[in-house]
C-alpha cells in the first residue's frame, strides 16, 4: 500500500465556489482552460449548506453530479505526485512520539499517514495518523470542520467494535489538528474497486455488506442516542485480509452523529451525493438512511458505475443485472429496496438487511479455499463444448494484466506483484520478477527484453530469458497503461498525467507529454505519430520524437481504450459509450458508434471490419469505412477484454468467466470456455492457442 491514492483530483487547496460543482455529466473542462481552482475539496462530500444549498426536496433531479476536477499544473507537485497538497516529510516527528513514514490516503477532509508510534522502543507499533486539512478559506467552514474533527476524536473514542478502529490521541502542532488512530492493515473498498477496473463479484460484496450491517447495527442501536453514519461509501469503509477471510472496518467518522433532531438542520452536512439519500439533502439523517447509502456502495461495487458521476436518486435507471448479468435476481431485489426514495420503502434495520443479505444463494457458506499458487489446476472444461485446455498455471493473484507471447515464453503480469515467465508450450514457470505492486499492465517484448509496468509507479526493463533487471524508469504514480516500443523507444502512460517516450537501452526520458488526468490507455505507433487516449477524455496524436501535440479530439468521459490505425483512421472507445473513427490527419469524427455502455476495450482492425466490445456486453463487427453494424453477439456479461482476431476467429474473454470463440464472419459462437472467475485480460493468440488470464488467479492455454 505504499502508493498515494486520490491525489491530483482531490487537491486539499482551496475549495472550489459552489459554482464549480455544477458539473455535468460532462468532463472535466479541457485544458486550455485551466483557470479551474486545484481540485476540490472532496467528492463532493460535506458540503455545508452555506458552500452548497441543499436543493428543493422535490427538485432533486437538478443536483448535480460532482466529481472529477482539474488540478493546477504544477510540475514540481506532479512529479512528486502529490498534486497541490500539504504534505508531512518522511521521518517528521509530531509531538516528539509520532514518526510520519509516508502517506497512505487522501479523503476530502483530511491526508493520512502511516506512522510509528516511537514510545515503544522495543517493537514497531505503526499507527495511522490522520491531519485535518486546513483548507477551507472562510473561517466558519474551518471552524465547522475543526469541530467535525474533534467529534470524530471523541466520538471514536466512546465506541468499541472489532470493525471500529481504535482511538489513540487528539492534539494539534503548528496550527494542525491531528487524530491518531489504529493502522488498519488493508484497503479501502474504493481502491479495490479500481484496481478491480470492473464489478466484483456477488458473494464477496454481500458478506462485506453482511459485517458493514453488523456495525451499523452496532451504531444505530448504540445507547443513550442512537448514531449515524450519515457517509457510507467504498471509501469510507477497509478490507483486511484474514488467513484467507476477508474483514470490514468502518474508518471515517467525521460527519456521524448522534441522531438529535432538534440539531439536525443546524450545519447540515449531506454526506456524499450520489450515496446519500434525499432526506440527508433535508437535513434528515435516520438509520434507513445509511442503508440507503449502503445500497448505493453495493450498487456502486456491482455495476462498477460511479453514482457520484450521475444524477443522484436515479438508481433504477441503470438496474444492476442490466449493467452485470452475474448478479443473481436475489441480490438485485436486496439492493433495490435498500435503494428506495421513500425512506419508510427501505429495509428499516441493519439487521433486517444483513438477514436479506446472507439469504442470498452462496452468500452464508463457507469461503472457498483459495488453490496454492503453482499448482496445475484441473482444467474446466463444461460438457458439450468442443474446448481443448492444454495447460493451466496458477498465479498467486488475479491476472488482469494481458500475455505477451514471444521466442517460446509467455510473459504476464499478475496482481501478486510478479511478472511471470512460463514456458509457452507446457505452462511451466520459469521465472518471476517482483514488483513494488501489482501488475495489471501488459508486457511487452523488444529484442530480449521484457517491459512492464507496475501499480507501484515504475516501468521495469528485465532480460526476458532470466528475468534479470535491466533499468527502471520511475513515473509519478501507479503504471497501468502498457509498454509500446517502436525504434529504441518505449511509449507509455501514467496515472501522473504524462506520456512518457523512454530510451529502451538506457530507461531515460526522451520526453514527456502533460494532460489532465492519468493515462491507462496504451499508445498506437503509427509512423512518426503515437495515438493514446487519456482519462480527460481526450484522443492525443503525439509526435513521436518529440512528444508535441499534433492534435487532440476531445470525448465526453475518459478514453481508457487504446487506438487502432488503419487506413487513415483511427479508432478508439471511450466511456461515453461511443467507438469513435479519427481522421488520423486531423482527429476530426469520420464516423462514431454508440453501444449501450462503457468502452473499455480497445478495438481491432482486421480487413474492411473493425470489432469491439462493451461494457454492454456485446461484441460489435462494424463497417470500418462507415461504422455500420455488421454484427453483434451478446455475451450478457460485462465486456472489459478486447478482442483478439486470428485466422477468421475472434477471441474474448468476460466478466462472466467464459472465453469465447466467434466466427468473426458471421458472430456465432464457436465454442466457450469457462474459467473460475471473470476475464478482464485480453488473449494473445499465437501459432493456434489462445492464452489468456482470469481473476480466478490462472492462465489458461486453450487450443484456438
Ligand atoms: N486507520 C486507517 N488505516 C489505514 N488507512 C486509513 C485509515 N484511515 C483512513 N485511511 C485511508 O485514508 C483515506 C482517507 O481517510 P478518511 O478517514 O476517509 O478521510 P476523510 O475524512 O478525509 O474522507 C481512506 O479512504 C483510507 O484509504
Ligand atoms: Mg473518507
Amino acid at each position: 500500500m505504499g502508493l498515494i491514492k486520490k491525489v491530483g483530483t482531490k487537491a486539499l487547496g482551496t475549495p472550489a465556489p459552489a459554482e464549480a460543482d455544477a458539473g455535468t455529466r460532462q468532463m472535466p473542462p479541457a485544458p486550455a482552460a485551466p483557470s479551474a481552482p486545484p481540485g476540490q475539496g472532496d467528492d463532493g462530500t460535506r458540503q455545508t449548506p452555506a458552500a452548497r444549498p441543499a436543493p428543493p426536496p422535490d427538485d432533486t433531479r437538478h443536483i448535480p453530479p460532482a466529481r472529477a476536477r482539474l488540478p493546477e499544473p504544477d510540475d514540481d507537485a506532479t512529479k512528486r505526485g502529490i498534486g497541490a497538497i500539504h504534505m508531512l516529510q518522511p521521518g517528521t516527528v509530531l509531538q516528539g512520539r509520532y514518526q510520519i513514514e509516508e502517506p497512505i490516503g487522501i479523503g476530502g477532509m483530511s491526508v493520512v499517514y502511516r506512522g510509528r508510534d516511537l514510545r515503544f522502543k522495543d517493537v514497531v507499533r505503526y499507527c495511522a495518523i490522520k491531519e485535518m486539512a486546513q483548507s477551507a478559506a472562510d473561517s466558519s467552514t474551518r471552524l465547522l470542520n475543526l469541530k467535525n474533527f474533534e467529534r470524530e476524536a471523541s466520538l471514536l473514542a466512546t465506541l468499541q467494535h472489532p470493525a471500529i478502529p481504535k482511538v489513540y490521541d487528539f492534539f494539534e502542532e503548528n496550527s494542525r489538528v491531528y487524530l491518531v488512530i489504529e493502522l488498519v492493515p488493508g484497503k479501502d473498498l474504493e481502491t479495490v474497486l479500481e484496481e478491480a477496473g470492473g464489478p466484483l463479484d456477488e458473494v464477496r460484496v454481500a458478506r462485506w455488506g453482511a459485517q458493514i450491517c453488523d456495525v451499523l447495527a452496532y451504531l444505530h442501536n448504540h445507547k443513550p442516542e442512537t448514531i449515524v453514519f450519515r457517509d457510507m461509501k467504498p471509501s469510507n469503509v477497509m478490507v483486511v485480509s484474514h488467513g484467507g477471510e476477508e474483514r470490514i472496518v468502518l474508518i471515517d467518522f467525521g460527519i456521524a452523529r448522534n441522531l438529535n433532531r432538534d440539531n439536525a438542520k443546524k450545519g447540515t452536512m449531506i454526506g456524499t451525493e450520489g450515496y446519500s439519500p434525499p432526506e440527508q439533502y433535508r437535513g434528515v439523517a435516520e438509520p434507513p438512511g445509511d442503508l440507503y447509502a449502503l445500497g448505493a456502495t453495493l450498487h456502486h461495487l456491482l455495476t462498477s458505475t460511479d453514482p457520484r458521476l450521475e444524477t443522484p436518486f436515479t438508481f433504477q435507471e441503470r438496474p444492476i443485472r442490466q449493467i452485470n448479468r452475474a448478479v443473481s435476481h436475489e441480490m438485485e431485489a436486496v439492493v433495490v429496496k435498500a435503494l428506495e426514495y421513500d425512506m419508510a420503502a427501505r429495509w428499516q434495520t441493519a439487521e433486517e438487511l444483513k438477514r436479506a443479505l446472507l439469504a442470498i444463494p452462496g452468500v452464508a457458506m463457507g469461503v472457498a479455499a483459495p488453490a496454492a499458487p503453482g499448482a496445475a489446476a484441473v482444467p474446466v472444461v463444461k460438457a458439450g463444448q468442443r474446448t481443448e485446455v492444454l495447460w493451466t498455471f496458477a498465479c498467486e493473484d488475479e491476472v488482469r494484466s494481458s500475455p505477451h507471447v514471444a521466442g517460446g515464453l509467455l510473459f504476464v503480469g499478475c496482481y501478486d506483484t510478479n511478472l511471470y515467465a512460463i514456458d509457452a508450450t507446457r505452462g511451466e514457470f520459469r521465472w518471476k520478477r517482483a514488483t513494488e505492486g501489482g501488475v495489471s499492465s501488459s508486457p511487452t517484448v523488444w529484442l530480449d527484453n521484457v517491459i512492464v509496468g507496475s501499480e507501484d509507479g515504475a516501468v521495469y526493463c528485465m532480460d526476458m530469458r532470466r528475468g534479470a533487471l535491466r533499468w527502471t524508469f520511475r513515473t509519478g504514480k501507479a503504471v497501468r497503461s502498457s509498454p509500446r516500443v517502436e525504434d529504441r523507444v518505449i511509449f507509455v502512460g501514467s496515472d501522473d498525467q504524462h506520456v512518457y517516450a523512454i530510451d529502451g537501452m538506457r530507461g531515460t526520458a526522451i520526453w514527456k507529454y502533460r494532460t489532465w488526468n492519468p493515462i491507462r490507455s496504451s499508445a498506437c505507433i503509427a509512423g512518426q505519430v503515437i495515438f493514446i487516449g487519456g482519462d480527460d477524455g481526450h484522443v492525443y496524436c503525439l509526435d513521436a520524437r518529440t512528444g508535441g501535440v499534433k492534435w487532440k479530439q476531445r470525448t465526453q468521459q475518459p478514453v481508457r481504450s487504446t487506438p487502432a490505425f488503419s487506413e487513415g483512421l483511427v479508432y478508439v472507445g471511450s466511456l461515453d459509450q461511443n467507438l469513435y473513427a479519427l481522421d488520423a490527419e486531423g482527429g476530426w469524427p469520420a464516423w462514431r458508434f454508440r453501444t449501450g455502455h462503457y468502452i473499455n476495450a480497445s478495438p481491432c482492425v482486421v480487413g474492411t471490419r473493425v470489432f469491439v466490445a462493451g461494457v454492454d456486453g456485446f461484441v460489435y463487427a462494424l463497417d470500418a469505412k462507415n461504422g455500420r453494424l455488421v454484427w453483434k453477439f451478446e455475451t450478457g456479461s460485462q465486456i472489459t477484454s478486447s478482442p483478439r482476431v486470428e485466422a477468421g476467429r475472434l477471441y474474448v474473454g468476460a466478466v462472466d468467466g467464459f472465453v469465447y470463440c466467434l466466427d468473426a464472419g458471421t458472430g456465432s459462437v464457436i465454442w466457450k470456455h469457462a474459467a473460475g472467475g471473470p476475464i478482464v485480460s485480453t488473449p494473445a493468440v499465437l501459432d493456434g492457442v489462445v492464452y489468456i488470464g482470469s481473476m480466478d488467479h490462472n492462465i489458461y492455454a486453450l487450443k484456438a
